[in-house]
């Protein structure tokens, strides 16, 4: 049984001739700035990182105030939206009434869950990885997502009815289903990492190959899940969300892509499903993931440790990118006994600052699988 209402996917069949731009070929600057280092991921590719202690702007990160500069008014506006909401999350609220003897609901593909390609995958013969520049996978995104944009009012509203309204087709774990009103709200609170902060920090760590299944979990409206899939030559790119209006607007976006450049993503497979992360791996049907990204910046340390279970058994996993540090307070001696997960990666993780929707920065956690 699946605990992931399954929802569209997208492919094509047209053949790539364009010229591409190698993942992760951002030109390093010649200069290193004092506190950073240098990371190896490939023979070809190096990123410079630097510590959240060091607030100076490195090479390898975005200059948020130049950024904003350049940001378009859509743009903007969302970004400006996202601080607002994360700003507002000691709102006051009620309380979400829950049953906790309540069965869980199977899930029941809803009126929109119809797929344009299920089970897409493309023949590795005649697929020719599709990699396009960043510039342009940022138009697709602004185009693809001007509606979420547009009028993004309800998608990033979170109170009790919403929250009930919108999570009510998808199976629910136990911890989600007895996570306190305000500890919902902050876990389902919405924010962003911008575009251009994914495509200079965090995307060249990833390394993604065309056989890589990337993953983000807590996906939103899959900006990411999208930009992934356009900027490198992974075939497999996947979100899980479990508010169904997010889902749903991912929806409408892969729709449009579809419409609109089928050509781009003739080779993928991308899929932005409804499900909570809080279950097992094979509950999500996520034992396949090879990279993950989490924005857990919200969650509380329960929802991360269940996450964490997640990750543990996840065979094939060699990355992973969180917004918060999965670790806290690491001892590598007391994390072994405990069994905890982060004793799977390298410690301490790679940190790159990058621009994000709620704050003019924020730090990204770069963990490599030993
Ligand atoms: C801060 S947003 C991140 C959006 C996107 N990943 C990004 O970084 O641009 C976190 C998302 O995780 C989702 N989320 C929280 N708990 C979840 C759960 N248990 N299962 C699935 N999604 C969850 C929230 O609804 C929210 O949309």
């Amino acid at each position: 049984m699946s605990f992931v209402t399954p929802r569209k996917e997208t492919r094509g069949a047209a053949k790539d001739k364009r010229k591409h731009k190698p993942t992760g070929a951002t030109p390093l600057p010649d200069k290193k700035k004092p506190g950073s280092r240098t990371v190896q991921i490939t023979d070809t590719i190096s990123v410079e990182f630097t510590d959240p202690e060091d607030d100076e702007d490195v090479v390898g990160q975005v200059d948020a105030t130049k950024q904003e500069e350049e940001l378009t008014p859509a743009q903007l506006r969302s970004q400006r939206k996202g601080r607002r909401d994360m700003r507002r999350l000691s709102d006051k609220m009620e309380y979400v009434k829950v049953d906790p003897k309540a069965t869980p609901q199977q899930p029941t593909p809803s009126k929109n869950a119809k797929s344009i390609v299920p089970n897409a995958k493309p023949d590795a013969a005649t697929s020719t990885s599709l990699i396009l520049p960043p510039t342009q996978v940022l138009e697709i995104l602004t185009k693809i997502f001007a509606e979420v944009e547009q009028d993004d009012r309800a998608m990033y509203k979170v109170n009790p009815d919403v929250i009930r309204e919108e999570t009510s087709q998808c199976v629910k774990s136990s911890l989600v289903e007895k996570t306190n009103a305000a500890d919902l709200k902050r876990l389902l609170t919405y924010g962003e990492v911008l575009p251009e902060a994914f495509t200079s920090s965090i995307i060249p760590f990833l390394s993604l190959e065309a056989s890589d299944v990337f993953y983000d979990l807590g996906c939103g409206t899959g900006k990411i899940v999208v930009q992934v899939a356009l900027e490198t030559t992974l075939r497999d790119a996947r979100g899980i969300e479990l508010m169904l209006n997010r889902v749903v607007e991912g929806q409408r976006a892969l729709d449009r892509l579809q419409s609109t450049y089928p050509e781009h993503i003739s080779t993928k497979s991308i899929s932005i499903l409804q499900g909570d992360i809080c279950h097992s791996a094979t509950q999500v049907a996520m034992m396949d993931a090879t990279v993950v990204f989490i924005n857990n910046v919200l969650f509380p340390p329960e929802v991360m440790s269940a996450v964490c279970d997640l990750l543990k058994q996840l065979k094939n996993l060699k990355r992973v990118v969180t917004m918060k540090k999965i670790c806290e307070r690491h001892r590598e001696g007391r994390c072994r006994r405990d069994g905890n997960a982060c004793v799977l990666f390298n410690d301490p993780p790679v940190q790159a600052k990058v621009a994000v929707s709620w704050a003019k920065h924020a730090f990204a956690y770069l963990y490599q699988v030993r």
